[in-house]
């Protein structure tokens, strides 16, 4: 089945709100006449999105936060609910960055939590896994990524699994240059397509699911040429406009 590539920009703790909205029209300027073809979002620091959005705005160019709690409101010192990123003109929210679990302890419940409530508030989550390199090279990949995906998707029907992007992001690949081969991509990615056909028969098809982990313009359209590789999430390379946009046409060749 053909799934609309999707290529998101993770700009971390990167950018002002000064500075996101310079990097906003820059990338808009390069990006907005590809992403008809392609699904384009990014993702800027909590204090841009206002910003952000309204240099995105009118634009196919979505907005997504990086984190969310999964309360609507409470007694939760510096954090953000769904419904208050939605009201910032948020679409998109990652749930789950490798980064979220292993500097702010963030569990396969929390990312369950985290995701039910972005769904539950019309937000379409992003949800992130994937093994660090002890795991890998101990022959445990396959085991840990789908204990990950099952966690945060347990207890969701097929609509709301047929409503949510998975992202692949080895953590060893992250931030280091080194990225999965195309290869290593795809059987992770096949496994979470099985995983998904499990849980929701119907809606697996339609899931897409993005790698993320050093992806650069030179790499992005060998990585987005596989069967079960339907996009990229970028952190260091959606920094740059001209970057980002390289890898969002690597996705469209
Ligand atoms: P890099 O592209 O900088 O490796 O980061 C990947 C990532 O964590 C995106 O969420």
């Amino acid at each position: 089945m053909a799934r609309k590539k999707f290529v998101c920009g993770n700009w971390k703790m990167h950018r002002t709100a000064a500075e996101a909205r310079t990097l906003a029209r820059e990338v808009r300027a390069a990006a907005e006449p590809l992403a008809g073809r392609v699904d384009v979002a990014v993702a800027p620091p909590f204090t841009a999105l206002f910003a952000v959005g309204a240099e995105l705005a009118g634009s196919r160019i979505g907005l997504g936060a990086q984190n969310l709690h999964w309360e609507a409101q409470g007694a939760f010192t510096g954090e953000v609910s769904a419904h208050m990123l939605a009201e910032a003109g948020c679409r998109y929210v990652l749930c789950g960055h490798s980064e979220r679990r292993q500097l702010f302890g963030d569990t396969d419940e929390a990312v369950r939590k985290k995701t039910g409530a972005a769904l539950a508030a019309g937000l379409h989550p992003i949800v992130c896994v994937g093994e660090t390199l002890p795991e890998r090279e101990s022959g445990r990949t396959l085991e840990v990524v789908g204990r990950q995906v099952r966690a945060a998707l347990s207890g969701l029907g097929p609509d709301s699994i047929g409503g949510l992007t998975v992202a692949y992001e080895p953590v060893w690949a992250i931030g280091t240059g080194k990225t999965a081969s195309a290869a290593q991509a795809q059987e992770v990615h096949a496994a979470i397509r099985g995983i998904l056909k499990d849980l929701a028969p119907g809606a697996a098809d339609a899931v897409r699911i993005l790698y993320g982990g050093s992806v650069k313009p030179d790499n992005a359209a060998e990585l987005m040429s596989q069967p079960d590789v339907d996009g990229a999430l970028v952190g260091g390379a959606s920094l740059k406009a001209i970057d980002f946009t390289g890898i969002i046409q690597g996705a469209i060749r």
